[in-house]
């Protein structure tokens, strides 16, 4: 029983809506270059009373209905953020106290940037497993419109907030992670620091690179830890950071376009979030069927990456 399964998503996104055109009216820059560059066409923006912990309660909440277990039965609440609202209360006790979930379980924020939630998973998996239950909350959730220069065309084109949740059971089933961080702030750096917020910022040639070589490491060495092989996976849902990433890594993997799920169009990047809000879609939408094999990559600062391969099994299963 040492393995996770995903048994239910939940999602939350802001109520606002940026296009490329709209963000040409503040910089200097196109919808043409924007979707060239990198497949975003448009992503949310929270309002003033939205925030990163707002969205994770209203994600994880759904998540929970849609999982069917009563607020007891969760062992353990992670969400990967770095945006959150407050240094304290964590968002993970925010989502705690909003969904009434049971006080002797542990409830913390995990922040590997675009990382984030495969990181936060394989947290609550050694919780369970250090501390007993069956079942964690998993979310992860960004605010990235409050650490952004909206004077700075290279980088404030790219981020967009949102939100998604997975409740994980604990399972006789196959399952891997790999980790792994180099710390480095040469190259993609910015957030809350002891004076004030710094813009997020970012040598995106150099982030590129980097990229290329860790989503394709990450994805083999799941792979190779659970004996299969990327025609077994039904989906390889990776970090939304760019479409030019993700073509450049099909064509070295040599793979299946149609199995590595993309949503960035719709979303830009939204950091931590990225990963679980491509999951609810899919499980949203029926992409996502009982049964299935997926892996989840993630990449991005810190240096961070973070890969798992798990099954789906719904919440019925
Ligand atoms: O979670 C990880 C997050 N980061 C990433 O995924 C980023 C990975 N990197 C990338 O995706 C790409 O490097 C970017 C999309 C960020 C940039 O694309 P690029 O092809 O590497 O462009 P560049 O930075 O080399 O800039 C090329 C040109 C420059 O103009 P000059 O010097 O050639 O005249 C930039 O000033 O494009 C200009 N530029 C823009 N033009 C219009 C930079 N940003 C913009 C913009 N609109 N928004």
């Amino acid at each position: 029983m040492e393995g996770l399964q995903l048994i239910a998503t939940g999602g939350a996104q802001p109520s606002r809506v940026v296009t490329n055109d709209d963000l040409s009216r503040i910089v200097d820059t196109s919808d043409e270059w924007i979707v060239t560059r990198t497949g975003i066409r448009q992503r949310y923006f929270c309002s003033d009373e939205e925030n990163a912990a707002t969205l994770a309660i209203a994600a994880a909440r759904q998540a929970l209905e849609r999982s069917g277990l009563s607020p007891e039965q969760i062992g353990c609440c992670v969400c990967a953020t770095l945006s959150g609202p407050n240094a304290t209360p964590s968002v993970a006790c925010q989502v705690q106290r909003a969904l009434g979930l049971p006080e002797n379980r542990p409830a913390l924020d995990v922040n590997a940037a675009c990382s984030g939630f495969v990181y936060a998973t394989a947290v609550a998996r050694g919780l369970l497993l250090t501390l007993g239950g069956k079942y964690a909350l998993v979310v992860g959730c960004e605010a990235l419109s409050r650490l952004m220069d909206m004077t700075d065309r290279s980088t404030c084109v790219l981020f967009g907030d949102g939100a998604g949740a997975a409740i994980f059971r604990l399972a006789d089933t196959p399952f891997a992670a790999t980790l792994g961080a180099r710390g480095s702030d040469a190259i993609l750096t910015g957030g809350p620091n002891r004076a004030g917020s710094a813009p997020i910022q970012m040598d995106g040639r150099a982030v590129f690179r980097f990229a290329v070589e860790a989503l394709p490491r990450c994805l083999h060495e799941v792979l190779d830890q659970t004996g299969k092989t990327l025609e077994d996976l039904d989906w390889v849902v990776c970090h939304q950071a760019n479409g030019r990433i993700l073509d450049h890594c099909i064509k070295h993997l040599n793979a299946d376009p149609a199995k590595f799920y993309r949503n960035m169009d719709r979303h830009g990047n939204t950091s931590a979030a990225s990963i679980p809000v491509a999951l609810n879609e899919m499980a949203e939408n029926g992409q996502l069927v009982p049964g299935q094999y997926l892996a989840c990559i993630g990449f991005g600062g810190g240096l961070t990456w973070a890969g798992m391969l798990l099954q789906y099994k719904g919440a019925n299963q």
